[in-house]
């Protein structure tokens, strides 16, 4: 049995708003899902949805829905969203499905034999917008809990713990034999300086069902339902085995998550796997948060970009564009409408979608669209660009891959005019140059269609259907120079990126 590329998103809150930093995790995790395809490997791509928990259970009773119906209804939004955003994944986990719900009652039941939880009863303060218990060390400096906690009140209450004490040590060695485990290396040293200096409080992973029912119930005893992050966790392992592909699927190769839930994957997680005997994930890649115009989303202030306006109005590529060439992975992303209007018009437009159709409209216009006899001036540029590029998605340096591909098509636009092949048209003893330079653009934009079939799916199609090709995938890392035959006809040329005057 094959392994297969197994890669991941954090789940999002069912009752959230999608907005551009969950299409932001979608879109670089399917990148990376897309560029592991072109580069030969079987891919299994997962996303998905967090439907339990507190919030959920007083949204729908504010609503006088059931949570299940109330949950349902979100869902299909969620689901048009992925489909929205053209991501590749495999599958589409919701808390609530039964075959998730199985697997998260397996788990506890196999910790809870294996002794890893205890009861014991807590007095103290709790937070239901967050979900959690809170200690004095919670307070801020006037003795106050912060806002985001909401309402806190004070609770007194039995509830099962599980022991994170025993799991501290092993999981600092462990991070720092495997320097991979959590990219990027601040992220990693983050986590490793949690676990240094502070020692692992015991996990709450229960909640009474008087106070809580909207949860997937303990199968050791039925007065309380499980934490959601106990829950929101485990689906990365329930899809697997639900389906029978633990084998191929296991151990995860990446989790792509965001910076605010870095210790439930980096401590927490790791933590459960070790517990419950389970590999442990090859990484945990963490990316940065989106502001807008340099403050952050919210209802309020009503700035959150939302992504469908903007791909309704651009087209979905001129978006997956833009947030994979804005940022890299890892620090956080400040979005501007007017740096978007200007990469669209110079890199998009200008950039890729001129010199497309320059160099076909002249294969066009000057061969009646017959590619002419293979020659290799590009060829070596062509070759380590493509080399770089590889490397560069084989490292998941989606923002440098892109730079790379953008280099090229800056080194193709000064090759036609130091060239110029309207030039060269008018003299006909130029016409075998004129062919020289014909099939080095044309093979040039083959290449880079193959090269943005991870990133812009869409556009690399239709380059490739311009160029008239099978729209099948093609290995990046093996797809060589001069496989474009002499005699083949190419298609009509068509805008890609039509210009805007904004
Ligand atoms: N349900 C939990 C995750 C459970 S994973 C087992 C959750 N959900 S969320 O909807 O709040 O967030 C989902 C993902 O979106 C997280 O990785 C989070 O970091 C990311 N983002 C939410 N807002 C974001 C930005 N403004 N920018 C970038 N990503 C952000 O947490």
């Amino acid at each position: 049995m094959t392994k297969q590329f197994y890669i991941t998103t954090a789940i999002d809150y069912v009752n959230g708003q999608p907005h551009l930093g969950h299409a932001y995790e979608k879109v670089i995790t399917d990148v990376i899902a897309r560029s592991r395809c072109c580069l030969g490997q079987e891919v299994f791509y997962l996303t998905g949805l967090d439907e339990h928990g507190q919030k959920v259970q007083q949204a729908a009773e504010s609503s006088g829905q059931h949570p299940q119906s109330y949950c349902d209804t979100l869902a299909a939004d969620w689901q048009s969203f992925v489909k929205k955003l053209g991501i590749s994944n495999n599958d589409f986990v919701r808390t609530t499905d039964d075959r998730h719900k199985e697997v998260v009652a397996e788990v506890l039941q196999q910790l809870y034999d294996k002794g890893e939880f205890y009861q014991d009863e807590y007095v103290g303060f709790y937070s239901a917008k967050q979900e959690t218990f809170l200690t004095d060390k919670d307070r801020n400096e006037e003795g106050e809990f912060d806002a985001i906690y909401g309402e806190v009140q004070e609770l007194k209450e039995k509830n099962y713990y599980f022991k994170l004490g025993q799991h501290q040590q092993w999981l600092i060695d462990y991070i720092e034999a495997n320097p991979v485990f959590v990219a990027p290396d601040y992220r990693r040293n983050e986590v490793l300086g949690f676990l240094k200096n502070e020692k692992l409080e015991d996990l709450c992973i229960s909640r009474p069902k008087e106070r809580l029912e909207w949860g997937i119930p303990l199968p050791f005893d039925p007065d309380y339902v499980t934490y959601v992050w106990f829950d929101a966790l485990t689906n990365y392992i329930s899809t697997p085995r639900s389906s029978n592909k633990e084998a191929e699927l296991w151990p995860a190769d990446i989790h792509v998550i965001g910076k605010d839930i870095l210790k439930f994957h980096a401590v927490y997680w790791p933590i459960m796997l070790k517990a419950a005997e389970m590999e442990l994930p090859k990484q945990v890649l963490v990316h940065g948060w989106w502001q807008k115009d340099n403050q952050k989303m919210s209802k309020s202030i009503g700035n959150v970009v939302d992504p469908i306006e903007v791909i309704d109005e651009w087209g979905l590529d001129a978006f997956r564009y833009y947030i994979v060439r804005e940022l890299a992975i890892g620090p956080d992303g400040n979005w501007t409408d007017e740096g978007f209007a200007t990469r669209y018009g110079a890199e998009l437009a200008n950039g890729l979608g001129n010199l497309i159709n320059r160099s076909l409209s002249m294969l066009n216009r000057y061969r009646d669209g017959v590619v002419p006899n293979p020659h290799d001036e590009l060829a070596r540029e062509a070759t380590e660009a493509r080399d770089k590029l590889v490397e560069q998605l084989r490292a998941n340096e989606l923002q440098a891959g892109l730079m790379t591909i953008w280099g090229y098509i800056a080194r193709l636009n000064r090759y036609v005019d130091e060239t110029a092949p309207f030039k060269l048209a008018k003299d006909s003893e130029q016409a075998e140059r004129l062919g020289e330079v014909l099939y080095n653009l044309t093979e040039s934009c083959r290449f880079l269609a193959v090269w943005l079939q991870p990133y812009l799916p869409t556009t690399s199609k239709r380059i490739m259907e311009q160029l008239n090709l099978p729209a099948e995938t093609v290995n990046i890392a093996e797809s060589g120079w001069g496989k474009l035959e002499a005699g083949h006809k190419i298609g009509e040329p068509a805008a890609l990126f039509p210009r805007r005057d904004k």
